[in-house]
């Protein structure tokens, strides 16, 4: 096993009964909560209302601010931030999605810091890496997807620039997190197939560039890979089914925390940095949706070029039992079979279904390599220059994906 360093500080609290444990920890980092949420669906839900009883419960005062969006820019980011600061918050409590949790970590950065614009210090910014601390987050995920409630990083988006980018501090991991399963029942399918696809690509990262050199690692994130294609069909057909919808939030916890990678070498995450710069470039598009739209394109890829495929082979064997006597040909059964359970899910498409023009392909390719590499290229067990990002794109058309079949 190679070595690493791993410090995971969140309190994670989950199940639906532990909501007076998780106020009063809240209440004992902060009784000035500044509540952060998106669009409005907590509210129409209830969990809302809910929440702002529980801090009335514990004596906290609380001020609310709606309206981050899915893929959440600087500028809500900037709002938002200007009213915490006002408010005097000591602490930031996210309910919602990624989006909000993420929002939620930059506005904590940004009080903390005295500032309100936090685009300077995404990667690729002028200021990346300079933040010195944050004020305490807490958070209550409402999909099953990003586990930001455990990470530490934060995607920010700027239409204004199409970009989209993250910044990471091991102190961004909100202090405490509170899992509800019962605050994913009303996701609808489309949201649940994309979390779905988010958490499959958090284990499957470095699962295919690490190497083997931790056995326990390939274990676990293989667990969570099957846990959610399992899972994932029946919790469509029986949405507030409470043991489904707990198996798919913590399997979205487990597949970010850290631990999914443990012992292996360290790698990029070409699949986030491709899908971070389609959704920067098309902000309509879901993160887990961009995801399962590169997934079959990318494996095909490293097949072609000779990449992976042992890893490849090694996930065909556990997942679906194919045999890996032969490497080559086993790791191609694992895409074709990795593909039919897309198809069977809903999360088979080319990147023209989601919108996305091939006039587009170049801007977006040129800004992966610049943002997430070195200017020229990524690291996948060798090169991955502009040109292949390009041709990973176009590989998500069926049309094409039929002739590189062999
Ligand atoms: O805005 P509201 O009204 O809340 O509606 C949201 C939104 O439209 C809705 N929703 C959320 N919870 C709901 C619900 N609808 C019904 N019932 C509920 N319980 O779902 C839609 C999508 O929400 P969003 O937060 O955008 O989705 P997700 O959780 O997938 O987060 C995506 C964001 O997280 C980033 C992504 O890039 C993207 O910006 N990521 C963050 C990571 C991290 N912090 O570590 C890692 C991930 O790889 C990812 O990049
Ligand atoms: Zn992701």
């Amino acid at each position: 096993m190679k070595d690493f360093d791993l410090h995971i500080q969140t309190r994670l609290i989950f199940g639906s009964n532990k909501e007076k444990t998780f106020f009063e920890t809240v209440k004992n980092i902060s009784d000035n909560v500044f509540v952060v949420i998106g669009g409005g669906s907590v509210k129409r839900l209830g969990y809302l209302d809910r929440v702002l009883q529980q801090l009335q419960k514990v004596g906290c005062t609380y001020e609310v601010f709606e309206g981050i969006e899915p893929n959440p820019t600087t500028q809500t980011i900037t709002k938002a931030t200007q009213k915490a600061t006002n408010f005097n918050t000591g602490l930031i409590l996210a309910l919602g999605g990624g989006s909000v949790m993420d929002a939620s970590k930059a506005i904590a950065g940004l009080v903390f810091a005295g500032e309100d614009d936090i685009w300077p210090y995404v990667l690729g910014g002028e200021k990346v890496g300079k933040l010195k601390g944050c004020i305490p987050v807490a958070a209550i995920p409402t999909t099953a997807a990003t586990a930001s409630e455990v990470t530490p990083y934060a995607v920010i988006s700027n239409p204004d620039t199409n970009g989209k980018a993250p910044i990471g501090y091991p102190f961004m991991r909100p202090t405490v997190s509170w899992l509800n399963p019962e605050f994913t029942y009303e996701l609808p399918p489309v949201v649940t197939r994309d979390g779905a696809s988010d958490i499959m690509s958090h284990v499957l990262e470095n699962y295919l560039l690490g190497g083997n050199q931790s056995p326990l690692a390939d274990r676990y994130s293989e667990g969570v890979l099957q846990t959610v294609m399992e899972t994932l069909p029946a919790v469509i057909a029986d949405p507030d089914n409470y043991e489904l919808r707990s198996r798919m939030l913590w399997a979205s916890n487990l597949a970010l925390n850290g631990y999914q990678q443990a012992g292996r070498e360290p790698s990029g995450f070409i699949l986030h940095a491709m899908e971070h710069a389609i959704s920067g470039f098309y902000p309509g598009i879901a993160h887990g949706r961009g995801l399962a739209t590169l997934y079959p394109a990318y494996f095909r890829w490293l097949w072609k070029n000779d990449r992976c495929r042992d890893r490849l082979a090694q996930l065909g064997d556990r997942l679906f039992g194919i045999d890996n006597s032969d490497i080559s040909q086993a790791s191609l059964a694992f895409i074709t079979e990795f593909e039919n359970w897309l198809k069977n899910n809903s999360l088979y498409q080319g990147l023209s279904d989601l919108g996305v023009s091939d006039d587009s392909f170049e801007a977006i390719a040129k800004y992966t390599v610049t943002t997430y590499g070195n200017g020229k290229e990524l690291q996948a067990k060798g090169s991955l220059n502009q040109n292949d990002i390009v041709e990973i794109f176009k590989l998500t058309e069926r049309a094409v994906k039929a002739e590189v079949t062999l």
